[in-house]
Protein backbone atom coordinates (compact mmCIF):
# COMPACT_ATOMS: atom_id res chain seq x y z
CA UNK A 1 0.00 0.00 0.00
CA UNK A 2 0.92 3.43 -0.43
CA UNK A 3 1.94 5.00 2.85
CA UNK A 4 2.52 8.28 1.52
CA UNK A 5 0.08 10.97 3.08
CA UNK A 6 -2.50 12.21 0.34
CA UNK A 7 -1.69 15.20 -1.29
CA UNK A 8 -4.57 17.46 -0.56
CA UNK A 9 -6.55 19.19 -4.08
CA UNK A 10 -4.87 22.87 -3.32
CA UNK A 11 -1.27 21.03 -3.15
CA UNK A 12 -2.30 19.14 -6.42
CA UNK A 13 -3.34 22.39 -8.13
CA UNK A 14 -0.39 24.42 -7.15
CA UNK A 15 1.77 21.79 -8.26
CA UNK A 16 -0.07 21.75 -12.00
CA UNK A 17 -0.24 25.40 -11.92
CA UNK A 18 2.85 26.17 -10.87
CA UNK A 19 4.95 26.07 -14.00
CA UNK A 20 2.38 26.99 -16.28
CA UNK A 21 2.37 30.71 -14.42
CA UNK A 22 5.55 30.79 -14.86
CA UNK A 23 5.81 29.81 -18.21
CA UNK A 24 2.58 32.10 -18.69
CA UNK A 25 4.39 34.97 -17.04
CA UNK A 26 7.81 34.62 -19.01
CA UNK A 27 10.34 34.35 -15.86
CA UNK A 28 12.30 31.65 -14.32
CA UNK A 29 15.02 32.10 -11.13
CA UNK A 30 18.22 32.31 -12.16
CA UNK A 31 20.97 31.73 -9.14
CA UNK A 32 19.84 34.50 -7.14
CA UNK A 33 18.55 36.61 -10.21
CA UNK A 34 15.39 36.03 -11.87
CA UNK A 35 14.85 36.06 -15.74
CA UNK A 36 11.68 37.69 -16.73
CA UNK A 37 10.00 39.54 -19.79
CA UNK A 38 7.50 40.71 -17.37
CA UNK A 39 10.51 43.09 -16.47
CA UNK A 40 9.21 46.54 -17.18
CA UNK A 41 11.91 48.46 -16.20
CA UNK A 42 13.10 47.88 -20.14
CA UNK A 43 10.85 50.11 -22.37
CA UNK A 44 11.11 47.24 -25.15
CA UNK A 45 9.55 44.59 -22.65
CA UNK A 46 6.53 47.14 -21.51
CA UNK A 47 5.65 47.52 -25.12
CA UNK A 48 5.88 43.88 -25.65
CA UNK A 49 3.83 43.32 -22.85
CA UNK A 50 0.94 45.44 -23.44
CA UNK A 51 0.78 44.05 -26.69
CA UNK A 52 0.57 40.64 -25.37
CA UNK A 53 -2.33 41.90 -22.58
CA UNK A 54 -4.05 43.04 -25.05
CA UNK A 55 -4.08 39.58 -27.32
CA UNK A 56 -4.95 37.79 -24.58
CA UNK A 57 -8.02 39.87 -23.47
CA UNK A 58 -9.23 39.31 -27.23
CA UNK A 59 -8.56 35.39 -26.56
CA UNK A 60 -10.32 35.46 -23.68
CA UNK A 61 -13.42 36.91 -25.18
CA UNK A 62 -13.49 35.12 -28.02
CA UNK A 63 -12.75 32.29 -25.85
CA UNK A 64 -16.27 32.99 -24.01
CA UNK A 65 -17.71 33.76 -27.19
CA UNK A 66 -17.51 30.66 -28.93
CA UNK A 67 -18.09 28.93 -25.34
CA UNK A 68 -21.57 30.58 -25.45
CA UNK A 69 -22.43 29.97 -29.09
CA UNK A 70 -21.63 26.37 -28.27
CA UNK A 71 -23.76 25.72 -25.28
CA UNK A 72 -26.36 27.71 -26.83
CA UNK A 73 -26.59 25.84 -29.78
CA UNK A 74 -26.36 22.17 -28.04
CA UNK A 75 -29.30 23.40 -25.55
CA UNK A 76 -31.32 24.92 -28.17
CA UNK A 77 -31.31 21.78 -30.80
CA UNK A 78 -30.43 19.26 -28.62
CA UNK A 79 -32.82 16.10 -30.06
CA UNK A 80 -35.52 15.65 -27.51
CA UNK A 81 -37.96 13.12 -28.49
CA UNK A 82 -35.09 9.74 -30.11
CA UNK A 83 -37.57 9.08 -33.07
CA UNK A 84 -37.98 13.03 -34.88
CA UNK A 85 -35.79 13.36 -37.39
CA UNK A 86 -34.03 16.72 -37.07
CA UNK A 87 -34.96 20.03 -38.58
CA UNK A 88 -33.74 20.03 -42.24
CA UNK A 89 -32.83 23.86 -43.73
CA UNK A 90 -30.26 24.98 -45.48
CA UNK A 91 -27.37 27.48 -44.84
CA UNK A 92 -28.10 30.89 -43.08
CA UNK A 93 -26.44 34.02 -44.67
CA UNK A 94 -26.40 36.20 -41.62
CA UNK A 95 -24.90 34.08 -39.62
CA UNK A 96 -22.05 32.62 -41.95
CA UNK A 97 -21.50 36.30 -43.09
CA UNK A 98 -20.55 37.46 -39.33
CA UNK A 99 -18.45 34.16 -38.98
CA UNK A 100 -16.62 35.61 -41.79
CA UNK A 101 -16.76 39.53 -40.78
CA UNK A 102 -15.62 38.94 -36.91
CA UNK A 103 -12.85 37.03 -37.27
CA UNK A 104 -10.91 39.07 -40.30
CA UNK A 105 -12.06 42.10 -37.37
CA UNK A 106 -9.84 40.32 -35.02
CA UNK A 107 -7.46 39.59 -36.81
CA UNK A 108 -6.97 42.94 -38.78
CA UNK A 109 -6.86 44.51 -35.02
CA UNK A 110 -4.30 41.98 -33.91
CA UNK A 111 -2.26 42.68 -37.42
CA UNK A 112 -2.28 46.64 -36.51
CA UNK A 113 -1.35 46.05 -33.02
CA UNK A 114 1.78 43.82 -33.85
CA UNK A 115 2.87 46.27 -36.86
CA UNK A 116 2.81 49.01 -34.19
CA UNK A 117 4.17 47.67 -31.94
CA UNK A 118 7.43 46.21 -33.72
CA UNK A 119 7.68 49.93 -35.59
CA UNK A 120 8.35 51.19 -31.78
CA UNK A 121 10.38 48.02 -30.77
CA UNK A 122 12.89 47.63 -34.33
CA UNK A 123 14.04 50.95 -35.06
CA UNK A 124 17.22 52.24 -33.09
CA UNK A 125 16.68 55.88 -31.90
CA UNK A 126 19.45 58.46 -33.47
CA UNK A 127 21.20 58.92 -30.03
CA UNK A 128 21.54 55.08 -28.78
CA UNK A 129 24.58 53.49 -27.69
CA UNK A 130 25.51 51.40 -30.08
CA UNK A 131 27.80 47.83 -28.77
CA UNK A 132 29.09 45.27 -31.44
CA UNK A 133 28.52 41.72 -30.06
CA UNK A 134 29.86 38.57 -31.37
CA UNK A 135 29.00 35.75 -30.38
CA UNK A 136 32.08 32.33 -30.15
CA UNK A 137 31.93 28.88 -28.76
CA UNK A 138 31.21 29.78 -25.73
CA UNK A 139 31.89 33.26 -25.03
CA UNK A 140 31.04 36.86 -26.10
CA UNK A 141 32.63 39.93 -26.91
CA UNK A 142 31.27 43.02 -25.96
CA UNK A 143 32.70 46.42 -28.33
CA UNK A 144 31.98 49.73 -28.08
CA UNK A 145 32.59 51.04 -31.94
CA UNK A 146 31.82 54.99 -30.11
CA UNK A 147 34.71 54.68 -27.79
CA UNK A 148 38.57 54.22 -29.34
CA UNK A 149 41.50 53.95 -27.19
CA UNK A 150 43.40 56.18 -26.67
CA UNK A 151 47.09 56.21 -28.09
CA UNK A 152 46.44 52.60 -29.61
CA UNK A 153 44.24 51.01 -31.72
CA UNK A 154 40.64 49.34 -31.83
CA UNK A 155 37.82 50.45 -29.25
CA UNK A 156 36.89 49.36 -25.97
CA UNK A 157 36.33 45.94 -25.75
CA UNK A 158 34.98 43.43 -22.87
CA UNK A 159 34.82 39.86 -22.50
CA UNK A 160 31.25 38.25 -20.74
CA UNK A 161 30.39 41.43 -19.13
CA UNK A 162 28.22 44.12 -20.75
CA UNK A 163 28.34 47.66 -19.00
CA UNK A 164 25.86 49.78 -19.99
CA UNK A 165 24.39 53.23 -18.96
CA UNK A 166 21.17 52.89 -17.54
CA UNK A 167 18.23 55.24 -18.83
CA UNK A 168 19.49 55.03 -22.53
CA UNK A 169 18.88 53.10 -25.39
CA UNK A 170 21.69 50.71 -26.13
CA UNK A 171 21.82 49.89 -30.32
CA UNK A 172 23.19 45.78 -29.99
CA UNK A 173 24.28 44.87 -33.13
CA UNK A 174 25.11 40.86 -33.14
CA UNK A 175 27.22 38.50 -35.16
CA UNK A 176 28.90 35.37 -34.54
CA UNK A 177 32.19 33.75 -35.38
CA UNK A 178 31.74 30.49 -35.86
CA UNK A 179 28.38 29.03 -34.93
CA UNK A 180 24.70 30.37 -34.71
CA UNK A 181 24.03 31.52 -30.85
CA UNK A 182 21.51 34.07 -29.47
CA UNK A 183 21.56 36.54 -27.61
CA UNK A 184 19.06 37.27 -25.02
CA UNK A 185 18.88 39.54 -21.71
CA UNK A 186 14.98 38.65 -21.10
CA UNK A 187 14.77 41.49 -18.63
CA UNK A 188 16.34 44.64 -20.88
CA UNK A 189 14.34 43.38 -24.70
CA UNK A 190 14.45 40.93 -27.16
CA UNK A 191 16.12 38.00 -28.07
CA UNK A 192 18.16 37.96 -31.42
CA UNK A 193 19.99 35.48 -33.22
CA UNK A 194 23.78 35.96 -34.04
CA UNK A 195 24.76 34.45 -36.67
CA UNK A 196 27.99 34.66 -38.77
CA UNK A 197 28.08 36.97 -41.66
CA UNK A 198 25.03 38.94 -40.79
CA UNK A 199 24.82 41.38 -37.97
CA UNK A 200 21.59 42.58 -37.06
CA UNK A 201 20.95 45.88 -34.99
CA UNK A 202 17.90 45.89 -32.76
CA UNK A 203 17.93 47.68 -29.10
CA UNK A 204 17.98 46.92 -25.68
CA UNK A 205 17.52 49.04 -22.44
CA UNK A 206 16.66 49.75 -18.77
CA UNK A 207 15.77 52.67 -16.59
CA UNK A 208 16.64 50.69 -13.42
CA UNK A 209 20.75 50.06 -12.20
CA UNK A 210 21.54 46.66 -11.73
CA UNK A 211 23.37 43.60 -12.85
CA UNK A 212 21.24 41.42 -15.45
CA UNK A 213 21.44 37.78 -16.59
CA UNK A 214 22.14 36.84 -19.76
CA UNK A 215 22.11 33.84 -21.74
CA UNK A 216 23.19 32.17 -24.82
CA UNK A 217 19.70 30.54 -26.30
CA UNK A 218 20.83 28.87 -29.30
CA UNK A 219 22.32 25.05 -28.91
CA UNK A 220 25.26 25.91 -30.16
CA UNK A 221 27.76 22.85 -28.25
CA UNK A 222 28.62 21.43 -25.19
CA UNK A 223 29.01 24.64 -23.03
CA UNK A 224 26.02 26.31 -24.38
CA UNK A 225 24.33 26.27 -21.15
CA UNK A 226 27.90 27.72 -19.88
CA UNK A 227 27.60 30.46 -22.25
CA UNK A 228 26.68 33.12 -20.68
CA UNK A 229 26.58 36.78 -20.23
CA UNK A 230 26.46 39.65 -17.07
CA UNK A 231 24.73 43.31 -18.57
CA UNK A 232 25.53 45.35 -15.75
CA UNK A 233 23.81 48.78 -16.16
CA UNK A 234 24.76 52.19 -14.41
CA UNK A 235 23.79 55.52 -13.56
CA UNK A 236 24.74 57.26 -16.58
CA UNK A 237 27.54 59.50 -14.40
CA UNK A 238 29.32 55.85 -13.27
CA UNK A 239 29.09 54.72 -17.07
CA UNK A 240 30.63 57.44 -18.44
CA UNK A 241 33.56 57.04 -15.72
CA UNK A 242 33.99 53.60 -16.74
CA UNK A 243 34.40 54.35 -20.45
CA UNK A 244 36.93 56.83 -20.52
CA UNK A 245 38.89 54.91 -17.88
CA UNK A 246 38.54 52.09 -20.42
CA UNK A 247 39.56 54.03 -23.87
CA UNK A 248 42.65 55.24 -21.38
CA UNK A 249 43.20 52.15 -19.50
CA UNK A 250 46.94 50.94 -20.09
CA UNK A 251 47.77 47.76 -18.10
CA UNK A 252 50.01 48.19 -14.80
CA UNK A 253 54.00 47.41 -15.79
CA UNK A 254 54.39 43.72 -13.05
CA UNK A 255 55.60 44.60 -9.87
CA UNK A 256 56.48 41.98 -7.87
CA UNK A 257 58.98 38.71 -9.17
CA UNK A 258 55.59 36.54 -9.00
CA UNK A 259 53.34 38.81 -11.50
CA UNK A 260 57.06 39.13 -13.75
CA UNK A 261 57.11 35.50 -14.11
CA UNK A 262 53.13 35.62 -14.83
CA UNK A 263 53.63 38.19 -17.19
CA UNK A 264 56.66 36.61 -19.25
CA UNK A 265 54.60 33.04 -19.22
CA UNK A 266 51.53 35.02 -20.53
CA UNK A 267 53.38 37.33 -23.09
CA UNK A 268 56.18 34.21 -24.34
CA UNK A 269 54.58 30.84 -23.28
CA UNK A 270 56.44 28.39 -21.26
CA UNK A 271 58.61 26.08 -23.70
CA UNK A 272 59.60 23.88 -20.95
CA UNK A 273 56.16 22.96 -20.20
CA UNK A 274 55.03 23.12 -23.52
CA UNK A 275 52.55 26.02 -23.25
CA UNK A 276 51.93 28.54 -26.21
CA UNK A 277 51.95 32.60 -25.27
CA UNK A 278 48.67 33.18 -23.75
CA UNK A 279 49.05 36.82 -25.55
CA UNK A 280 48.66 34.82 -29.13
CA UNK A 281 44.85 34.41 -28.41
CA UNK A 282 44.34 37.44 -25.83
CA UNK A 283 44.75 40.88 -25.96
CA UNK A 284 45.56 43.54 -22.66
CA UNK A 285 45.30 47.30 -23.45
CA UNK A 286 48.11 48.41 -23.33
CA UNK A 287 50.84 45.50 -23.78
CA UNK A 288 51.97 43.59 -26.61
CA UNK A 289 49.27 41.12 -26.39
CA UNK A 290 46.45 41.85 -29.04
CA UNK A 291 45.03 38.18 -29.72
CA UNK A 292 41.42 38.32 -30.99
CA UNK A 293 40.94 34.41 -30.24
CA UNK A 294 39.27 34.42 -27.15
CA UNK A 295 38.16 37.14 -24.86
CA UNK A 296 39.67 40.55 -23.83
CA UNK A 297 41.55 40.36 -20.78
CA UNK A 298 42.41 44.00 -20.03
CA UNK A 299 40.48 44.60 -16.88
CA UNK A 300 40.38 41.09 -15.61
CA UNK A 301 41.10 42.01 -12.29
CA UNK A 302 37.64 43.92 -12.11
CA UNK A 303 35.79 41.19 -13.33
CA UNK A 304 33.66 39.05 -11.14
CA UNK A 305 32.98 36.09 -13.78
CA UNK A 306 35.15 33.43 -15.55
CA UNK A 307 34.10 31.20 -18.24
CA UNK A 308 31.70 33.31 -19.45
CA UNK A 309 29.71 33.47 -16.35
CA UNK A 310 30.52 30.08 -15.64
CA UNK A 311 31.81 30.96 -11.93
CA UNK A 312 31.10 34.28 -10.30
CA UNK A 313 32.42 36.29 -7.40
CA UNK A 314 35.10 33.67 -5.34
CA UNK A 315 34.07 30.69 -7.02
CA UNK A 316 35.29 32.27 -9.75
CA UNK A 317 39.00 33.21 -8.71
CA UNK A 318 39.39 29.63 -7.09
CA UNK A 319 38.60 28.32 -10.44
CA UNK A 320 41.45 30.21 -12.02
CA UNK A 321 43.88 27.59 -11.91
CA UNK A 322 42.05 24.40 -12.86
CA UNK A 323 40.41 26.61 -15.98
CA UNK A 324 44.07 27.49 -17.04
CA UNK A 325 45.41 24.19 -16.51
CA UNK A 326 42.60 22.22 -18.29
CA UNK A 327 39.47 24.68 -19.03
CA UNK A 328 37.69 21.73 -21.10
CA UNK A 329 37.74 19.66 -17.95
CA UNK A 330 35.87 22.21 -16.17
CA UNK A 331 33.70 23.74 -18.70
CA UNK A 332 32.75 21.09 -21.55
CA UNK A 333 33.59 21.53 -25.28
CA UNK A 334 35.90 24.53 -23.85
CA UNK A 335 38.82 25.48 -26.91
CA UNK A 336 41.13 26.86 -24.97
CA UNK A 337 44.03 24.41 -24.73
CA UNK A 338 45.18 22.65 -21.75
CA UNK A 339 48.09 23.80 -20.01
CA UNK A 340 48.64 20.16 -18.36
CA UNK A 341 52.44 20.97 -17.37
CA UNK A 342 52.38 24.66 -15.94
CA UNK A 343 53.46 23.99 -12.48
CA UNK A 344 51.32 25.44 -9.05
CA UNK A 345 53.84 28.21 -8.81
CA UNK A 346 53.26 29.22 -12.66
CA UNK A 347 49.65 29.27 -12.74
CA UNK A 348 49.79 31.48 -8.93
CA UNK A 349 52.07 34.03 -11.11
CA UNK A 350 50.02 34.03 -13.81
CA UNK A 351 47.04 34.54 -11.46
CA UNK A 352 49.19 37.25 -9.56
CA UNK A 353 50.05 38.97 -12.67
CA UNK A 354 46.05 38.65 -14.07
CA UNK A 355 44.93 40.09 -10.91
CA UNK A 356 46.50 43.32 -11.49
CA UNK A 357 44.88 43.88 -14.63
CA UNK A 358 42.01 46.58 -12.93
CA UNK A 359 40.19 49.38 -13.55
CA UNK A 360 40.42 52.46 -11.45
CA UNK A 361 38.26 51.95 -8.50
CA UNK A 362 35.94 54.81 -9.54
CA UNK A 363 35.93 52.98 -12.87
CA UNK A 364 35.05 49.49 -12.16
CA UNK A 365 31.45 48.65 -12.48
CA UNK A 366 30.67 45.23 -9.48
CA UNK A 367 29.33 46.20 -6.04
CA UNK A 368 28.14 49.09 -7.31
CA UNK A 369 24.46 48.46 -8.54
CA UNK A 370 22.75 45.47 -7.29
CA UNK A 371 21.98 42.24 -8.67
CA UNK A 372 18.38 42.05 -10.04
CU1 LIG B 1 26.16 29.89 -27.90
CU2 LIG B 1 24.34 28.49 -27.26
Amino acid sequence: MNTLPRPTFSRLALRAVTPLASLALGSVAFADQTLSIGDMHSSYNRNIWWMSVAVIVMAILIFIGVSYALFYTVNKFREDKHTAEPDQFHGNNRLETILIVVPVIIVTIITILAARTMAIVNPTPKDALHVNVTGAQFWWAFEYPGSPIQGGTGTVTNGNELVIPAGRQIAITVTAKDVIHAFWAPNLGGQRDAIPGSKKTFQIDTDQPGVYQGNCTLLCGASHANMRFKVVALPEAQYNAFISAAQAYKAPAPATPSEQAGYNIFMQGKASAGAAACASCHRIQGTPAAGAVGPDLSYFGSRNTLGAGRWEGEQAKAMLKPWIKNSAAVKPGSLMPAYEKLSDQDLTDLQAYLDTLKLPAEASYWGKVPVR
